[in-house]
């Protein structure tokens, strides 16, 4: 049978699972496929996914049964429903766990209903939509607040509703793709610095600004990155942006809620508070829901993301259920529950890191909800997250395009509620798959250099 599942056997060693192919390629090979027919001129990366999906080495695959917990069933992998410790989730306060948060659900279910039933302009805004903007506003220190139906429609939605062609965009190497394809849509002057790198930053502001002092430039970053872990200097890059002129944009979706003081995030962390231009972000992550916002200090700015912000405009706008959840997610993040919330979570980070880096794993970026774990070839990846899935502990193997080609990994993402027991569970786990798999060390370039743009 074409689909059938090849159940991975133990016995069979990952050289042998690499005689099968299921290893080979990536998804890169398949970007621009050639040829008059767009249905079917995606088969040979149809046959790929198909092969890697037999091999029980395709993400993809996987469902979750049941609630994303710690502890978590999984099917659909190389083989049968699995119950096990789940860091391929995103709950990071484990907010979606918490009582107060169904009980909002469930109230807004009452009392709304299940379904907006418009964009915002044409009265899909309610009550609890409104709520949340205020509640986010106070968070950042921002008073001007767009919704959007998902994080990625906010990244895309900022930049292509604020910036046109004759602007410039200035972006981190390792900007989210929905940041960076937001930035390729709004114009074709994007230049990429190298990673955290503010030299790098003010070097391609004052080219730019040697050239056009006419038009605006969006320099464009993340809180916390979501694949390597790291954060830049933020005061360092408003100011270059005061400088030269330019805006900043700051994207906190994994940061906002799970980390700094308050749950203020990496702004709050380095005292940027109220001070940064632009700061975007996703519920998706410690809000226990999906949605995004934009927000500002200016309203002509959010005026203008009201009016030419597609994803705003032309999407309907959070359901009533979305918007409750986000507003008690963030109203437990912002409370004393949320200080504890986050503290757990940081000693889970802390912990876990510390034993990958007693099993001599290569652990990129700072102690966060994020905690990746460097496998360098993406065979290696495949190979690490498949037998952790057998031995039933998820996590997300990611390669190239959410990483550049040779520095895969798999991505652990830590929730609060981790228990002490599934961290040192989990790592020597880790630590054997990625031993077995031939995980690599990356290169003794680090950091910034790295990755060149
Ligand atoms: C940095 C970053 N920005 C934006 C997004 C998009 O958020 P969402 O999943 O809510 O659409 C993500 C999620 O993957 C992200 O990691």
């Amino acid at each position: 049978m074409h689909n059938e599942l090849i159940p991975f056997d133990p016995a069979r060693d990952p050289q042998a699972l690499a005689a099968s192919g299921a290893l080979d390629g990536n998804v890169a090979q398949f970007a621009q496929p050639r040829g008059p027919d767009l249905l079917r001129r995606g088969a040979a990366l149809d046959a790929w996914c198909t092969l890697r999906a037999r091999h029980g080495v395709w993400p993809y695959a996987r469902v979750l049964e049941g609630p994303p917990e710690p502890l978590a069933t999984v099917a659909g992998g190389d083989g049968p429903a699995r119950r096990g410790i789940n860091f391929a989730s995103q709950d990071y306060l484990s907010l979606a766990a918490h009582p107060a948060v169904a009980e909002a659900a469930q109230r807004a279910l009452r009392e709304a209903g299940p379904h907006s039933a418009g964009s915002a302009v044409l009265l899909g805004n309610t009550r609890l939509s409104q709520q949340l903007e205020a509640s986010l506003g106070e968070l950042l220190g921002l008073g001007q607040v767009v919704l959007f139906p998902t994080g990625w429609a906010a990244a895309f939605g900022a930049i292509t509703g604020l910036v046109h062609g004759a602007d410039h965009v200035v972006i981190d190497a390792l900007a989210h793709a929905s940041l960076r394809q937001g930035a390729m849509a709004a114009t074709r002057n994007v230049l990429v610095h190298r990673h955290l790198d503010c030299d790098h930053v003010r070097e391609l502001l004052a080219r730019i600004r040697a050239q056009d002092s006419a038009n605006a430039i969006l320099v464009v970053t993340e809180g916390l990155f979501s694949m390597d872990a790291d954060s830049p200097d933020l005061p360092l890059l408003q100011h270059l942006c005061r400088e030269y002129g330019a805006t900043l944009l700051v994207d906190v979706a994994h940061d906002l809620g799970a980390l700094g003081p308050g749950g203020g995030g990496a702004i709050a962390s380095q005292n940027m508070t109220g001070r940064i231009d632009i700061v975007m972000g996703s519920f998706s992550k410690t809000f226990a829901t999906n949605g995004g916002f934009v927000a500002c200090a200016e309203r002509p700015a959010r005026r203008q993301l009201q009016m030419y912000a597609g994803p705003h405009m032309f999407s309907n706008a959070l359901s009533p259920l979305q918007a409750a959840v986000a507003l008690e997610s963030l109203r437990i993040a912002t409370s004393a529950e949320g200080d504890g919330l986050r503290a757990d979570l940081l000693r889970n980070a802390v912990e876990l890191r510390a034993l990958l880096a007693g099993a001599k794993l290569h652990c990129p970026g700072a102690p966060s909800p994020i905690v990746p774990v460097w496998t360098g070839s993406e065979s290696a990846a495949r190979i690490a997250g498949m037998l952790l899935a057998r031995d039933a502990v998820f996590v997300n193997p990611v390669e190239f395009p959410g990483v550049p080609l040779g520095a895969a990994r798999l991505r652990l993402q830590l929730m609060a509620h981790h228990s002490p027991a599934q961290l040192r569970r989990a790592a020597g786990l880790v630590a054997a798959a990625c031993e077995r798999a031939g995980a690599g060390r990356p290169p003794a370039l680090a950091g910034a250099e790295r990755y060149r743009a």
